[in-house]
């Protein structure tokens, strides 16, 4: 008998990042050496206070549900952190902790959209947006940006996006994938027709911490009085601590909201991981130190990655603002052969990189941007060394 899968479901694809990490995965366990530079996850171990907070956490029983929406230190830790440092006076029954900051976005998403409403979501895009517009069988409207206003959204592209049916704007500062970051001026502007249109914005700050020399991070809700009444803050662990697998993450919505997320969790997950709350507690509210020499090995890694992109013929890059991701610019590179084989499009040329010279990445297509593939930085200088060194072979070969 064959099941029949729901309509919405049914139209979901897999997640692109997930597919190649998967490819990469694959040829590493026929035995070959693989340079991933596909996965957006920090390859440092979660630093040691952290860990130590969730055997604590077990060792003193907290290993049952907890309240749906997280445990009272926890989004007391979210909100004295949003104060202290961006100056925003949230209450701790605005936050909701979720299963990761991706989780965080469908709970906000589900909560706000109905089928038809449409979400001005800027390309290129993180792959699971359009997803999770999609499943609740609203419409996804991509705006497409380009390298030479450095992949922002300009306030006349989004002025021209809105229709009657506009509910949301999505934004991701830093992005990924392109690591590009707004100002405050330029968020501002944003705002300016957010308040005009009397949009909603989805504001994914989740990179807030990973932010390079010269670049300052503004949290929208700050840019103009009363804008966090139509701001949705999406934030996390996985990346600034490296705890990508403890799936915790959090949205701060107005009130309204936040209620009908936390019935939506209570139905949905009970609650995240009790103990990985804990940890994330020792995160948010312990030394951030570790953030700091995090921040410090990335930016090494991304001065060198950009060097060696602008070293190599027909390559470029857009400078990063923040994140750990290179959005390499590989146009000049198409439409041509590599060990005898036609590459036209960034998802051919980032599987014959793969097969050729076992250096992954993902093609721009994906993030719906053609001609461009993604290199991901969160790996040690010795593979990043090694994958561009095969990556300038690949594309300088006859
Ligand atoms: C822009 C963006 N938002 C959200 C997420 C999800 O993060 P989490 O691991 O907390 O679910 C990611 C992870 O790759 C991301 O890149």
């Amino acid at each position: 008998m064959s099941v029949s899968i729901s309509d919405v479901v049914r139209a979901l694809k897999p997640s692109e990042t997930l597919a190649m990490a998967g490819k990469a995965r694959e040829l590493k366990e026929s035995g070959k050496k693989v340079y991933d530079l596909s996965l957006g996850e920090p390859d440092f171990d979660t630093p040691a206070h952290i860990r130590e907070a969730a055997v604590q956490a077990m060792k003193d029983g907290h290993t049952r549900y907890t309240a749906a929406t997280g445990i009272a230190p926890l989004k007391q830790a979210v909100v004295d952190q949003y104060r202290k440092v961006h100056g925003l006076e949230y209450q701790p029954a605005q936050v909701v902790v979720s299963n990761g900051a991706k989780h965080a976005l469908h709970n906000v998403f589900r909560a706000l959209l109905n089928p038809g409403d449409e979400v001005i979501i800027p390309a290129p895009y993180w792959v699971s947006y359009n997803a999770l517009v999609e499943l609740n069988e609203a419409v996804p409207v991509v705006v497409n940006t380009t390298e030479a206003t450095d992949f922002k959204l300009q306030p006349e592209q989004l002025r021209a996006a809105v229709t009657d049916k506009t509910k949301v704007l999505l934004l991701c500062s830093p992005s990924n994938p392109t690591g590009s970051m707004y100002s405050p001026e330029e968020l501002g502007a944003l705002a300016d027709v957010v308040i005009e249109k009397n949009l909603l914005v989805v504001a994914d700050e989740i990179y807030e911490r990973l932010v390079y020399p010269g670049h300052r991070f503004t949290s929208f809700a700050t840019l103009r009085p009363g804008l966090a009444e139509r701001t949705m803050l999406i934030n996390g662990v996985s990346k600034a601590y490296a705890m990508t697998g403890w799936r915790i993450g959090w949205s701060m919505t107005p009130l309204d909201v936040a209620k009908a997320i936390a019935n939506l969790q209570s139905q949905e997950t009970s609650c995240p991981s009790s103990v990985s709350q804990y940890a994330a507690l020792a995160a948010v509210g312990g030394p951030q130190e570790c953030v700091d020499e995090m921040l410090v090995e990335f930016t090494k890694r991304r001065n060198f990655v950009m060097q060696r992109i602008a070293s190599i013929a027909g390559l470029s890059c857009a400078e990063m603002g923040g994140a750990f991701y290179a959005f390499i610019n590989i146009a000049k590179h198409l439409g041509r052969t590599y060990g005898g084989v036609r590459v036209d499009d960034s998802t051919q040329w980032c599987l014959e990189l793969l097969s050729q010279k076992q250096v992954a990445m993902v093609m721009g297509a994906a993030f719906g941007a053609e001609g461009y593939a993604r290199a991901s930085f969160a790996t040690s200088m010795e593979n990043l060394e090694a994958a561009f060194d095969r990556i300038e072979a690949f594309v300088t070969e006859k």
